[in-house]
């Protein structure tokens, strides 16, 4: 029998690219490859990476060093760099960074078996191509996170929203959303093997649209199919720019059990002036009427963001202005950043990245201290609620304890008597941190009723 070649895949970035991932390892079992999940014994390791800020991508520059080791111990080994920095930086990084043998764009996977061969030839691989149609719409991705009870699934590519700090829009191409058909397929086999959640990903999923003969599903209709799929799969989504968050959509949220309660809307920044320079295409105004109508639509909705600070021209005033939304919105969660300026966006092009280093370090400390402090307020209101709660496995400290989350994304560590992962347990809440909400197994859902309304039991 012929031996399998082995590929190891190491992911870096954000969901899409965990997501992407699982295309690859799909596209490579296809083509005869074995996927492992130790680099020494690879034949083949792809790093699948991400150039949102400087140091995500000078942390996969380290890690390349690292694997350059690997080659003394086995000469045939071929290293290949794939996603958003093999985009941004193409033929450059062959030049940059001697261990690599190939370099693969987001749009075309398809090609990497292809371009191994290339690479065992003796020859420097790559293709960069961007598309404006490729979706691996056919491709059932192969699952490396291995719960088994939640998982991914890419609904479109791209994005053309063209945020002046953002190098997004320039590694992943042109917007496009993906057939509603193989997204339901994939969602009905997801259950059928005993997935109970799943997360509906794009860059910009509430711009999700599909046109078939004059057939349009627009993104809460997919959601509403999604979530028809069965009442015991969860569906959530992720990323949603408030721009267009319709009140179609938060009626669907708030109108169907298994959509789940939490939406992610990043603000970016709390100041008009800021989020104008950032080409938004919102206000401060717009963002907290968006707020106001989630609080209505979805009564006790988690609402996440993501925030930058020290963008071009922040003066203390429009820091001043992101402290109070945050504190208006009152965020379960939040993602914080330092601006870091980026190649050929347009701020770089633009505007000075005029805020220094020690300043952006100091109110990136604020707001984090101030979110730590939100977070935990939320969650000592959650005390002495009941929430439903999906287990998804045993907590990181101890197998005597299961953790899940609530519909709100919440994580929620109980006891494990007798239940299992993949199911739907009510949690009373006793005792929180900042990060985990603490509590007590009051009794198992029976795993084949359709589950009451909402999830506060
Ligand atoms: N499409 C999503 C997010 C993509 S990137 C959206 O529009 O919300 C994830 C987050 O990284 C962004 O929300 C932003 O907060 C942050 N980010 C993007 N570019 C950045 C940069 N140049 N410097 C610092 N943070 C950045
Ligand atoms: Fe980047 Fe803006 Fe697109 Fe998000 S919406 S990926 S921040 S350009
Ligand atoms: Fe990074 Fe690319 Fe995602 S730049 S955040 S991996 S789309």
């Amino acid at each position: 029998m012929k031996v399998k070649k082995k590929v190891y895949i190491e992911t870096y970035g954000c969901q899409m690219n965990f997501s992407d991932s699982e295309i690859v390892a799909s596209l490579m079992l296809d083509e005869g490859y074995e996927i492992i999940e130790d680099s020494g014994d690879a034949d083949v390791v792809l790093v699948n990476t991400c150039s949102v800020r400087d140091r995500a991508e000078q942390r996969v520059r380290k890690r390349l060093r690292e694997l350059k080791a690997l080659k003394t111990k086995n000469p045939f080994l071929k290293i290949g760099v794939i996603g958003c920095m093999a985009e941004r930086l193409k033929e450059q990084l062959l030049e940059e960074e001697q261990s690599v043998d190939l370099i693969v764009g987001p749009d075309a996977y398809r090609d990497l078996s292809a371009l191994i061969d290339q690479a065992d030839e003796g020859q420097k691989a790559i293709n960069v191509i961007l598309s404006t149609k490729e979706t691996y719409s056919d491709i059932t991705p192969v699952r490396l996170d291995k719960n088994g009870i939640t998982a991914f699934i890419s609904i479109m590519r791209g994005c053309e929203n063209f945020c002046t700090y953002c190098v997004v829009p320039f590694t992943r191409g042109r917007e496009r959303s993906r057939d509603p058909q193989t997204i339901i397929s994939e969602a009905v086999d997801l259950f059928n093997k005993g997935y109970r959640e799943v997360t509906l990903l794009g860059q910009n999923v509430n711009s999700y649209f599909w046109d078939e003969n004059g057939k349009q599903t627009r993104f809460f209709e997919l959601l509403e199919q999604v979530a028809a799929v069965n009442p015991l799969l969860r569906v959530r989504f992720a990323t949603s720019h408030p721009k267009d968050i319709s009140d179609e959509l938060l009626k669907a949220i708030g109108k169907q059990h298994n959509i789940c309660d939490a939406i992610h809307l990043p603000v970016q920044s709390g100041s008009n002036h800021i989020l104008k320079l950032m080409n938004r295409k919102y206000t401060r105004e717009w963002y907290l009427d968006r707020i106001a109508a989630i609080r209505k639509y979805i009564p006790g909705c988690a609402i996440s963001t993501d925030i930058i600070t020290g963008f071009c021209t922040e003066k203390k005033e429009h820091h001043q202005d992101t402290i109070s939304i945050m504190k208006e919105v009152s965020y379960d969660y939040a993602f914080m950043f330092k601006y870091s300026e980026r190649p050929d966006t347009l701020a770089q092009k633009k505007l000075d990245d005029d805020v220094p280093e020690a300043v952006k370090s100091e109110r990136l400390r604020e707001i984090i201290d101030l979110q730590q402090q939100l977070s935990h307020e939320s969650n000592k209101r959650d005390i002495g609620k009941t929430f439903e709660v999906l287990a998804e496995g045993y907590s990181k400290r101890s197998d005597d304890f299961l953790m899940g989350r609530n519909s709100r994304n919440k994580v929620v560590v109980f006891p494990k008597e007798d239940f299992e992962k993949g199911d739907y347990v009510y949690v009373k809440v006793s005792d929180c941190t900042a990060a985990t909400l603490i509590g007590e197994a009051k009794r198992r859902r029976v795993n084949r009723q359709p589950p009451a309304r909402r999830s506060e039991a």
